[in-house]
């Protein structure tokens, strides 16, 4: 595996060795002493022309516990905004001969662009509507350690499963562990043939009692074009997740941020059967196990810079 575009490009076999790969690197993370010196003298670029919390953050301690150093650069505050295009801009930082670019962006396909613009790893953080690999791995692993082997087990996907690249990817990483799922959510908000990637569809939560784990998707506001849903209420009344909707054996799941009370009422949020929190804490594990599995064992960080040094920015390619 050289890059980490998409959930689309993994077999069944690598999803499973990268979540083992998490499990030997969970017991690190129980020590006082956290950090390995796996990446000790290689950089990490973390590249993110949108908004972000958690994969951020989780990315940027992911690779400080294996040693690394970071850049973070946020579209706010970097040339970005000066207008600096995002070849410019990878081809910049490359200079630093990173061994890895982690790139969020707006437009779907960006991460694969950054490919041809750099000799690092590139690492997919959410590209539009397309993909989120990681956070799908997060919450299989998440989801592993609670169930055991997925083969078999039902996850409801409920919300706004139009504009997410989490649902994309969650769907695809599950059905590859053998889950079935089902997306839920109003008709206008369930993109057409979604059954293509191999789940199936309800408009409405009558089943969702029998599932194993609800997956309740944030609804995407900065997203929508266009009015998808007569209003929030409307909405709330009949697909958010509350107490009477959730069941004392469910697992509860949401990638974050959420909005209380709109797709999840307040109480469930910290309620027993939730794992958001744990979600959160898996982030670094599995970004762990993501650079581990990318870069361990791959260059040396001179042999990276040299590398690097041979697509630095061209005349053509630079604004200044
Ligand atoms: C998600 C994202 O940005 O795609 N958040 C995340 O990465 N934890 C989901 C969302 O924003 O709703």
């Amino acid at each position: 595996m050289r890059h980490l575009l998409g959930i689309c490009d993994l077999s069944r076999e690598q999803i499973e060795r990268l979540l083992d790969r998490a499990d030997s690197l969970a017991q690190l993370s129980e020590r006082e002493n956290k950090k390995l010196p796996t990446l000790t003298g290689r950089t990490i670029v973390n590249l993110f022309f949108e908004n972000s919390t958690r994969t951020s953050s989780s990315f940027d301690l992911a690779a400080k516990r294996l040693s690394a150093d970071t850049v973070n650069v946020r579209a706010s505050g970097s040339s970005v905004e000066k207008g600096e295009s995002l070849r410019d801009t990878v081809q910049t930082l490359s200079a630093y001969g990173p061994a890895a670019i982690v790139v969020r962006s707006p437009f779907v396909g960006a991460p694969g662009m950054v490919t041809r613009w750099t000799s690092a790893a590139v690492i997919n953080a959410g590209d539009g509507k397309h993909e989120h690999p990681t956070q799908a791995l997060l919450d299989a692993y998440t989801l592993r350690r609670r169930l055991g082997e997925l083969d078999g087990k039902s996850v409801w996907i409920i919300g706004d499963v139009m504009h997410s690249r989490v649902a994309r990817s969650n769907i695809l990483a599950l059905t590859k562990l053998g889950a079935r799922v089902i997306v839920c959510g109003p008709p206008t908000l369930i993109p057409r043939e979604i059954e293509s990637l191999g789940c199936e569809v309800s408009f409405t939560l009558d089943g969702s009692e029998r599932a194993d784990v609800l997956y309740v998707l944030r609804m995407q506001n900065e997203r929508m074009r266009d009015t998808f849903i007569p209003s929030l209420r409307e909405y709330a009344a009949r697909y958010q997740i509350n107490g009477d909707r959730l069941g004392a054996k469910q697992l509860l799941m949401h990638p974050g941020p959420v909005n209380r009370g709109i797709e999840l009422s307040p109480d469930v949020v910290d309620a027993p059967q939730s794992l958001i929190t744990e979600q959160v804490a898996s982030g670094v594990i599995v970004r762990m196990a993501v650079f581990y599995e990318l870069l361990a064992g791959r260059g040396e960080p001179g042999s990276a810079r040299k590398r690097a040094t041979a697509v630095a920015p061209t005349r053509e390619g630079a604004r200044g």
